[in-house]
């Protein structure tokens, strides 16, 4: 633990501390995801980067959350966003520095948060160096075997070695001058790695080091279900693979031999003072294969796609958090809730409507476990859907569960003040164009509005921080509600919500503390709304 964190979490900082009666920290975080792109721009160029990061530090401190998920700024030509690293040690100059990144995980520390960087192990830059190496190096020598280098079949070696498709649509192949060809299972610039191979598995324990002495308090791991392939790379035998995605194991996703790396892994972790953490971005077929990663001598959480993929509908939202509170129990790690990522059309626009977005924020706050937000979403923003085709960056359609389409739109920058784009982040434009309407849910304009999204956000995370037990066990008691309601109990605490578009009429169970909606008697709950009771 660096002196900072440690001075962070001896005071009184409102941190559980890792030592008390409450360990670990994550179990009932709420971690803001920042996409550093489309943060804070403090240089101009139109870029988000870490000093603006920096700088906006006191902003998430104010806004409550405990963890602050950076996703990635290291060397990367930038094909995939940044989620194709050239060094895993060196800040893409468009971020800034090491010396930044630094800055970014010693002030967030004095202000008692955490850092969690994103970690990308399944695949890496064509422009990393061990891949240049064995593209002029040619078949059969070393530096190939780190990644999935095979000659062609067909005659002359013409067609890809197997039937798999890229996430990104096209073969999983690509062929080289040589006549071989390597694996990417998302773009022709994201070789994969040879996770078999001992030195891939070092320098990744090597990296994990590289960064948890420089302060960080876990990884986001990109792909966590990707690393192992099926022995001697089988065909699929079908087309339209995507559809497979997360609804069965494959021979490239979920293989159960990824595990005995993260076993690896948390040797490195728990090395560390301090409660590192790791966090698995892993598409599964089930919660139960999720709650596979999380076994105690492997990671810590995993997203909840299940979740992020359920509609804005109460029978269905139920069923969700009973499964994925019961596939998380007899593993004992805490269940996640998250409801818009970088990758995924924001949830105002997949609910529909910001009454919606809102309600849902609630709901997820009031479960047990640990919350995801994703930067804006306190801001009510909704997906940008009209971007012209020639800003888009994104390399290509991401067609998985719950994701449907280019997902530049819910990257574009956000807005933090004033009445002109880029309202605030920062003084030369943004690399998404925002729309004019965002000039109006800029944090200027919200903040001190008890109606806005972000006092409500405030609000949420306040009562959360304060009763201290929202986030804490894994159960809740469901009431009795009428159809297309949510009731739930924790405690002397109970969130209702209403998922139908018409207000249904119940009794008040207690006296309201936070409402997503106006209440204007207590007996009904509007149209959309969630309602936090204490009762
Ligand atoms: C998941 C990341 O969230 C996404 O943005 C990226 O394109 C793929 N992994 C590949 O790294």
């Amino acid at each position: 633990m660096t002196q900072h964190l440690a001075d962070a979490l001896t005071s009184d900082s409102g941190l559980p501390t890792t030592t008390g009666t409450r360990p670990g920290w994550w179990r009932e975080a709420v971690i803001y995801q920042v996409y550093p792109r489309s943060f804070a721009d403090s240089n101009g160029d139109g870029m988000g980067d870490l000093e603006g990061i920096r700088s906006r530090l006191p902003y998430l401190k104010e806004l409550g959350v405990d963890a602050v998920w950076l996703s990635p700024f290291y060397a990367s030509p930038q094909a995939d966003a940044g989620y194709d690293v050239a060094d895993y040690r060196a800040i893409d100059p468009m971020f800034g520095t090491l010396h930044d990144a630094d800055a970014v995980i010693r002030e967030a520390h004095e202000l008692g948060l955490r850092i969690i960087v994103d970690l990308v192990p399944n695949h890496c830059s064509d422009q990393h160096e061990w891949f240049k190496q064995a593209l002029r190096e040619g078949p059969g020598t070393p530096l190939r075997e780190r990644f999935h280098f095979r000659p062609g079949q067909g005659d002359d070696g013409e067609l890809p070695p197997n039937d798999w498709e890229s996430i990104f649509g096209g073969p999983a192949w690509t062929r080289v001058a040589d006549g071989e060809w390597y694996l990417h299972l998302f773009a022709p610039e994201q070789p994969d790695f040879n996770w078999e191979h001992p030195a891939v598995q070092d320098e990744f324990r090597s990296i994990l080091r590289f960064w948890l002495d420089l302060g960080a308090d876990g990884f986001r791991i990109d792909v966590a279900h990707g690393l192992v392939k099926a022995p001697g790379l089988p065909d699929l035998g079908r087309d339209e693979q995507l559809k497979l995605l997360g609804n069965q194991v494959l021979p490239f996703f979920d293989q159960d031999g990824v595990h005995e790396i993260y076993r690896s892994w948390r040797l490195v972790l728990d090395e560390y003072a301090g409660d590192r953490i790791g966090v698995a971005e892993a598409w599964t077929p089930s919660a139960d294969r999720t709650a596979l990663y999380l076994r105690p001598d492997e990671l810590h959480q995993a997203f909840n796609f299940h979740y992020l993929s359920t509609g804005w509908d109460a029978e269905a939202l139920r069923a969700t958090i009973d499964e994925s509170l019961d596939s998380m129990r007899p593993v004992g790690a805490p269940t996640t809730w998250v409801l818009s990522n970088h990758d995924v059309v924001r949830h105002r626009t997949r609910f529909g409507s910001l009454e919606r977005a809102r309600a849902a924020a609630l709901l997820m706050l009031a479960l047990p476990g640990s919350a995801y937000v994703y930067q804006g979403e306190e801001l009510g923003l909704p997906e940008v859907v009209d971007l012209p085709d020639e800003v888009r960056q994104d390399p290509s359609f991401f067609k998985a569960n719950g994701q449907d389409g280019l997902r530049d739109g819910c990257r574009v920058p956000i807005p933090w003040s004033g009445d002109q784009a880029p309202y605030g982040f920062g003084e030369g434009g943004s690399w998404l164009p925002q729309p004019a309407e965002w000039a109006g849910l800029s944090v200027e304009v919200q903040t001190g509005d008890p109606a806005s999204t972000l006092e409500l956000y405030r609000a949420a995370l306040r009562i959360r921080r304060e009763r201290g037990d929202l986030g804490a066990g894994d159960a809740v008691e469901w009431l009795e509600a009428p159809e297309g309601v949510l009731a739930f109990r924790r405690g002397d605490f109970v969130c209702t919500v209403n998922t139908t578009r018409e207000p249904v009429r119940m009794p008040a169970p207690g006296t309201v503390l936070l409402a997503s909606g106006e209440v204007t008697d207590p007996g009904v709950l509007g149209a959309d709304t969630a309602v936090w009771w204490q009762g």
